[in-house]
Parts: structure tokens; C-alpha cells; sequence
């Protein structure tokens, strides 16, 4: 057997995760802040797929807190194969408009969590010689928009230097890069996305065994679906001038909607 830990894996994109890396036999340490809900995910992937299951109960924006698991991950009697750094929120306010201790707890839930708990699994995968690493990033990355989208260009750039540091050593990592997909991140930011059209929208369930098909195959970064592939390309060599400018009108444009 092999053991995956997943953050966020309470809802959207990390629950997938859960389901798909249980149902392929894969026991599990799951970790979100709510611990009655981290119990029902744990209950259902038990009854479910018969595999073990850990909680860990923790504040990712918390350093005490995030240090439990990387602890976790570094314990060598219990290895963890393949980690996926998913746990994520957005925030529906500009910068200057929000308050600063949100883009404080933004930024080390999303970027400081990913930077610890990579670097913890990667020395004790790298050891072994094998394992995986998934950072959850966005198709938002590509292009300048908001603190998030700054956030998670970082979570692109930072695991392809991963990847590349790892080269030749058994160890993968790879960035998954979603374009909008139906979980509760909208709902918990207060983002109106009833305008969104359909063709937009993404499966948590089908998005991740896509990106495991890429892990698979190697791939650094994982785009799911077509159009988020054209977007992300199109974006990649656009001048940084055009793509700024067009950013910041639909920004515009969709906060005037607001
Ligand atoms: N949905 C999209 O359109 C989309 C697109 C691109 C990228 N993404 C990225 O995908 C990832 C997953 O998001 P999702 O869409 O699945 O959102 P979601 O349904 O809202 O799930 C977020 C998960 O993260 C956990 N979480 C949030 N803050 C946390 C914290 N401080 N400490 C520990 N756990 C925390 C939540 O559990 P608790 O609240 O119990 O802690 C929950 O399990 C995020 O990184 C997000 O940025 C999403």
C-alpha cells in the first residue's frame, strides 16, 4: 500500500483526490481545518474504498499548525508517496480595498504551505528515491490578476524550479493549473459566477484524473481541458504589456458588474 496526503481535502478539487487516490488503493492523511468534516471524509473513504485514514486538523496559515505536517511527512516509519498541496481560498476584494491580514493569511495558505511542505517531502522522498508532488495552482497564474493570481503564478514558478531540482532523483512535481471548476471556493470568497459561461466550467472528478494521467506521464504542468490549454498557451506568448492591459479591463469590467 501507499499513503498520499492531501490538504483541503474536505471539498472541491482535494475530495477528488481523495476519492480517485483511495479508489486506486492509496491509504490517506487528510488535512483541513474542519474536524467534523474531515471525520465524514474519513468515514466515507473507509466504508467506501476499505483503505486507512489519518486526520490532521490543522490551520495551514498557522506555523505551529503547519508544522504537524510536515512533521508528518517527515516521518520516515510512516512514509507519505505522493503529496498534493491543495488547500486554497480566494478573496472577492482588490488589494487596496481588503484588509491586509486576509492577503497575509491568503499568501501563507497558498504559498508559504506549499514552500514548507514540498521541502519537507522532497528531501524525505528524495531519500527514498521516489514519490510525487501535486501543487495545486490555477490557469490564473498565466496572467497578472489580483493578489491570487500573483499567488499562484508563484506556485507554477516555484514547482517547475522543484521539478527541475529534482530531475534524476525518482521524484516528481508537478503544478496543476484549473480554470474554474465547480466546488465551493466561489461560494466562500462571494464570487457571483452565475455570468460564467458553461463552457468554462470544469469536474473536480474528471480534472484530477486527468492531471494524474499527466504525473504519469511526466509532466511538469497540467492544464485540464482544452480551452484552458488555448487560453494558457495564448497567454504564455502574448506581449506582458497586452496581457496586462486586457487583464485589467475584464477586471474592471467584472467588478462594475459587482
Ligand atoms: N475552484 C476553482 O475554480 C479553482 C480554480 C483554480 C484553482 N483552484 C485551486 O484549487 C484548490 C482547491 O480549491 P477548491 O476549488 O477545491 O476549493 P474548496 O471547495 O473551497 O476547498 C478548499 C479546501 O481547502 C481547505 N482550506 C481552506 N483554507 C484552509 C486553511 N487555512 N488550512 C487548511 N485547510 C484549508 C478547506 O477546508 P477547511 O475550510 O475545513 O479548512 C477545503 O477542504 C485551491 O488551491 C484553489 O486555489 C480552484
Amino acid at each position: 500500500m501507499r499513503t498520499a496526503l492531501v490538504t483541503g481535502a474536505t471539498s472541491g478539487i482535494g475530495h477528488a483526490f481523495c476519492r480517485e487516490l483511495a479508489e486506486r488503493g492509496n491509504d490517506l492523511v487528510i488535512v483541513a481545518r474542519d474536524r467534523v468534516r474531515l471525520e465524514n471524509v474519513s468515514d466515507e473513504l473507509r466504508a467506501r474504498y476499505s483503505v486507512n485514514v489519518e486526520i490532521l486538523a490543522v490551520d495551514l496559515s498557522k506555523r505551529t499548525q503547519l508544522r504537524k505536517v510536515a512533521d508528518r511527512l517527515a516521518d520516515r516509519d510512516r512514509p507519505v508517496n505522493l503529496l498534493v498541496n491543495n488547500a486554497g481560498f480566494g478573496m472577492s476584494k482588490s488589494f487596496l480595498k481588503g484588509d491586509l491580514a486576509d492577503e497575509e493569511a491568503m499568501l501563507d495558505v497558498l504559498c508559504r504551505a506549499v514552500l514548507v511542505l514540498s521541502h519537507t517531502a522532497a528531501l524525505s522522498m528524495k531519500e527514498r528515491g521516489r514519490g510525487h508532488i501535486i501543487n495545486v495552482s490555477s490557469v490564473i497564474g498565466f496572467v497578472p490578476q489580483g493578489t491570487y493570481g500573483a499567488a499562484k503564478a508563484w506556485v507554477t514558478a516555484f514547482t517547475e524550479t522543484l521539478a527541475h531540482e529534482l530531475e534524476g532523483s525518482g521524484v516528481s512535481a508537478t503544478a496543476l493549473c484549473p480554470g474554474f471548476t465547480h466546488t465551493e471556493f466561489h461560494e466562500r470568497a462571494s464570487l457571483d459566477m452565475s455570468r460564467l459561461p458553461q463552457a468554462l466550467w470544469l469536474d473536480a472528478d474528471w480534472l484530477v484524473r486527468d492531471c494524474l494521467d499527466d504525473v504519469r506521464a511526466g509532466k511538469v504542468i497540467s492544464v485540464p481541458g482544452i480551452q484552458y490549454k488555448v487560453i494558457a498557451g495564448v497567454a504564455q506568448i502574448m506581449p506582458n504589456s497586452l496581457l496586462r492591459v486586457l487583464s485589467s479591463r475584464a477586471d474592471s469590467l467584472r467588478r462594475r458588474k459587482r
